[in-house]
């Protein structure tokens, strides 16, 4: 019996070169347990060695293997064939960046943007480490834990259409991030990341589509950060006038 096939399209485009991104199909091997990533992966190995895309761990947690499969944002490791039955299954860039070749985008702007927010610890004076670790209760780590779940698959960007439209914007998962760091009790950098993150092109750039949280793989809600964000900026323009930042910051964690 003939071995079961499916069509992949697959874009092809190398910049400088290509006047314009083209799809390219391939009849790659059905198989009900493969995903997508084991497609590229045997296009890569059997077919068309120039084809270029990335990938590393296969389980979700590397966060390198995001395209658009036909038309919506997934991890290619977690997306598998039978889904996308009978096909074909078109495979693109994600959406809203720069293509450097093929399904491989520029990171450039999102770790711009993720170092802007500063997504660590912060402490206004370290204390010896003969002194033990900063301790923490489990409502403390409630408070921030989802947040902290984000590998940085950039999924939340290319679904996210004021990104699309306004590619200044922080955008969702780097605005989490900088809000996961804000409602951490240790943390004590409040007063230099949140005016980051309530600057124009931060939270109050955001319209509320929630496509962000929709698509996360890792069940992140980066609207709710953004929403929450919005109300701590509006609390501090109120606060400003009754206490100094220091005051402020406390009243935030308590
Ligand atoms: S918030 Fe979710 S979708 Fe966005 S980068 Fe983090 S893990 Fe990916
Ligand atoms: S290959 Fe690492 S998340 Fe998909």
């Amino acid at each position: 019996m003939a071995e079961e096939t499916i069509t992949l399209e697959v874009t092809r485009y190398r910049p400088g070169h290509d006047r314009e991104p083209r799809l390219q199909a391939f009849q790659v091997p059905y198989r009900k347990d493969w995903v997508v990533l084991d497609a590229l992966n045997y296009i890569k190995d059997c077919v068309d060695g120039t084809l270029a895309y990335r990938w590393s761990c296969r389980m979700g947690v590397c966060a390198s293997c995001g395209k658009m499969v036909n038309g919506v944002t997934k991890l290619t490791c977690a997306a598998f064939l039978r889904d996308s039955r009978p096909g074909p299954i078109r495979v693109e860039p994600l959406a809203n960046f720069p293509v450097v070749r093929d399904l491989v985008i520029s990171l450039d702007d999102f770790m711009e943007k993720l170092r802007r927010v500063k997504p660590w610890i912060i402490r206004e004076k370290e204390k010896p480490v003969a002194e033990g670790e900063y301790l923490q209760t489990p409502a403390q780590l409630d408070l921030y834990k989802q947040f902290s779940m984000c590998i940085n698959c950039m999924l939340c960007y290319a679904a996210c259409p004021v990104y699309g439209l306004h590619p200044a914007f922080i955008g969702p998962a780097a605005i989490a991030l900088g809000y996961r760091y804000n409602l951490d009790s240790r943390d004590e950098g409040y007063r230099l990341r949140q005016p980051i993150l309530a600057e124009a092109v931060g939270v109050w750039e955001c319209t509320f589509v929630g496509e962000c949280s929709v698509v996360c793989p890792k069940g992140v809600d980066p609207a709710a950060a953004i929403q929450r964000s919005k109300v701590a900026g509006t609390k501090d323009w109120f606060l400003s006038f009754l206490l100094p930042w220091g005051g402020r910051q406390k009243a935030e964690k308590r």
